[in-house]
């Protein structure tokens, strides 16, 4: 795969990509291996949801990191994995290792009884074996479906439940700053509230006591003791599903966004060479988790189909202290650093004394996602941590669009602060107003769509077709919606100003307000919740909820039982930031919650409420504001 050079280069693609979509990816898509060459490239209907990529083209995705790469790579360090604790070792896995391995652990699923199709849970920390897991899914043809190791119990049964995972992987615990987490007991809460789940497999990292339920649990090193490391890939079609990741969104219930094999292959790889501009001999750091689709695309899928070595890091940027990400930079002289925003600021609020120690002066290109970067936070990362030579590429993208969309290519587009500035090739943004017009040209504002399909869009949401084309494909005829608001400068650059719905976005995770609301509303005492986010200056927005308990039940407690039921329904990551008990919420007269004021009054912004009289109880808004917590 030929890597764009130059912001003439860029343009160059950028126009072909839009004069000859499928002429532009299939020359991207030569570059890999398939085992039966497709026989169109492209069919899509956006009305349907319906997207196909390399129609009739057979692969293996495991294929085109391992065979396609190993006769030049098989001794290049595939993974740097740096533990918790940085008083334990190091641990490095060249290409030819990770092969033997990602073999030895499909042939022990195949042994299980893992077909392909089947449906995988994934919880686990961040160790090689999580990446191991989900390329082993993909050599035998099972759909992996990564969790967050952060997530509740009763997360994770509702997504086993939700895509009827036959197994879950797991470890059992986890080490996390100066905690071990009891990863396997929460599995076992999970599976008393499920039913699909016939074996589970447990790497042992903590070495603690662990329920083991036999016939049903197995270790790891026991299963891959006497494995192969050969294991001949499944053959699967382009189209054939690859994994199912479960995203927040305006409703209850989150959603498994729906990834398949060929397409989410081209893209992830195509835009990691592209954004971070790699060289072959580099090393490259995304502080991401697997449990999230960045650790998806770019700690596993793009960097390895590029022959990349890619930095594991299973700890917190705190542990031991403040300067560990600088450390870890140092110590591995990491070449590209992806990180979010929070973790800028957090860091940033310490000042400048945690660098002291550290040169940094291997770092090439610093990158950005997740959520809006403010001016202040790009300026500190800028000079900080790039030391004012370093591209900074801030890229924005989704889950459901499986790879970054606009952004710089470092080093070839002028850095703007806090713009992600332009479309990568074959992405088309359009902006649409609040009337539903196209705002086409500079100095406009609006609701971020995007025009056409590209390799590695979603396909579907797991089981529920129609909600995939209720939720991105229905507001525009033709268009994806992205839930995004952005601007278009004057110089034509993108900045995207956050979510226009009902989705925050908390340290840089999505959250569903209604998703907060439903695990606050299974306290025993809460009548009715309403929740929001709000301008939170480490997090970008903190969680603000406006809660109604029975009269009488107001005790001391009362708020700490209800962060607790959060958690114990989501999980840490969902804990409400403040509280507010109210007697009413200011609804209209149809019944529905005016969340704009809930907004105003949880930002401190009081200042022109809007019309108030049409509300059914207009007198809870002078309540509200007077017991408002800030
Ligand atoms: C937000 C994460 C501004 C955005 C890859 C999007 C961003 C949501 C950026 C998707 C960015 C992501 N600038 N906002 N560079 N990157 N977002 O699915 O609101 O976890 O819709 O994917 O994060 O979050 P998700």
């Amino acid at each position: 795969m030929q890597r764009i050079k130059s912001l003439s280069e860029y343009f160059n693609q950028y126009e072909k990509s839009q004069s000859d979509p499928e002429g532009f990816w299939a020359e991207i898509a030569k570059s890999f291996s398939w085992i039966e060459p497709w026989k169109k490239v492209l069919e899509s209907d956006f009305e349907k949801a319906d997207v196909k990529w390399f129609i009739d083209g057979k692969l293996n995705i495991t294929e085109n990191i391992f065979e396609r790469n190993l006769i030049e790579n098989k001794d290049k360090t595939a993974i740097i994995w740096e533990p918790n604790n940085p008083d334990e070792d190091t641990k490095k896995m060249s290409y030819q290792e990770l092969y033997e391995e990602t073999c030895k652990f499909s042939n022990a699923l195949k042994d299980i009884g893992i077909k392909k199709g089947d449906r995988i849970i994934i919880y686990m920390p961040m160790v090689p074996e999580a990446t191991i897991a989900m390329l082993a899914c993909a050599r035998v043809g099972a759909v992996h479906s990564v969790v967050f190791a952060g997530f509740s119990s009763t997360s994770l049964a509702d997504r086993i439940d939700d895509c009827e995972s036959k197994m879950v992987i797991t470890s059992d615990g986890n080490f996390r700053g100066n905690k071990v987490i009891p990863v396997k007991s929460v599995v076992d809460e999970a599976l008393e509230k499920s039913n699909s789940i016939e074996k589970v497999i447990v790497l042992k990292r903590t070495n603690q006591e662990v329920n083991f339920v036999s016939g049903r649990d197995f270790w790891w090193h026991e299963l891959v003791k006497d494995k192969s490391s050969e294991c001949k890939a499944e053959v699967m079609d382009s189209e054939d599903m690859l994994f199912v990741l479960y995203t927040s969104g305006s409703t209850g219930k989150p959603k498994g966004v729906v990834h398949t094999t060929g397409g989410y292959m081209v893209y992830s790889a195509y835009t990691f060479l592209n954004v971070f501009q790699y060289d072959k001999d580099d090393i490259y750091w995304c502080t991401a988790d697997v449990g999230w689709i960045t650790g998806h695309s770019y700690i596993v899928y793009g960097p390895l189909l590029c022959g990349a070595t890619s930095l594991m890091f299973e700890g917190v940027p705190t542990y031991p202290n403040v300067s560990r990400f600088w450390d870890i930079v140092d110590k591995h002289k990491v070449n590209q650093f992806y990180t979010a925003p929070t973790a800028i600021r957090a860091l940033q609020a310490h000042g400048l004394e945690p660098l002291e120690n550290n040169s940094l002066d291997s770092l090439k290109v610093i990158g950005s996602v997740g959520e809006p970067i403010n001016e202040e936070a790009w300026h500190w990362y800028h000079d900080n941590i790039g030391k004012g030579n370093c591209p900074l590429v801030d890229t924005w993208w989704q889950t459901e669009t499986g790879g970054i969309m606009i952004s710089a290519l470092a080093g070839i587009t002028p850095n703007k602060p806090a713009h992600a500035s332009l479309p990568l090739p074959g992405i088309i943004p359009v902006i649409v107003d609040a009337e539903g017009n196209e705002l086409s040209g500079n100095n406009v504002q609006g609701n971020l769509f995007i025009k056409s399909p590209w390799p590695s869009i979603l396909r579907t949401t797991y089981g529920d077709h129609e909600r995939c084309i209720n939720t991105y494909f229905s507001s525009y005829k033709g268009m994806y919606f992205t839930g995004d608001g952005v601007k278009r400068d004057h110089d034509g650059y993108l900045r995207i100003l956050g979510r226009v719905d009902d989705v925050m976005n908390v340290s840089g995770h999505r959250m569903g307000t209604a998703e907060v609301e439903n695990a606050i509303n299974e306290h025993s005492e809460v009548i009715e919740s309403a929740v929001v986010g709000y301008p939170h200056d480490i997090k970008g927005e903190g969680i603000y909820a406006f809660v109604i308990i029975n009269p009488g039940s107001e005790n001391d407690n009362i708020k700490n039982q209800i962060t607790d039921v959060v958690r114990n329904v989501i999980g840490p990551i969902a804990k409400p930031d403040k509280i507010q008990i109210v007697s009413g919420l200011p609804k209209t007269r149809s019944g529905k919650i005016m969340r704009r004021i809930l907004r105003k009054v949880a930002s401190n912004d009081l200042s022109n409420m809007g019309d108030t009289s049409t509300l059914l109880n207009p007198d809870i808004v002078e309540e509200i504001i007077q017991g408002a917590i800030n």
